[in-house]
């Protein structure tokens, strides 16, 4: 199935069109977006977003295709990491 940039809703409000496969963290960096990251190598949890309710650790996910059509990004909800 040939799916093209997908609207991403971000929790501060901004929405942004992004091609899937890009990098969230980059993805998050064109928004405006500011993740908070750490070991960026996926061990530590500081990154983590919930992607449509279902956590990601951004430093080593990619933009996932979505059947939704959109996707809306929240910040994990355990600020003590
Ligand atoms: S920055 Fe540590 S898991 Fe992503």
């Amino acid at each position: 199935m040939p799916t093209g940039p997908i609207p991403i809703h971000w929790s501060d409000g901004s929405s942004t069109l992004v091609q899937p496969g890009c990098p969230w963290l980059e993805a998050a960096r064109q928004a405006g977006f500011m993740i908070p990251t750490g070991c960026l190598g996926g061990s530590c949890g500081a990154c983590e977003i919930d992607v449509n309710g279902r956590t990601v650790r951004a430093c080593i996910a990619t933009v996932p295709s979505s059947r939704r059509g959109s996707l809306t990004v929240d910040l994990a909800a355990d600020p003590f990491w």
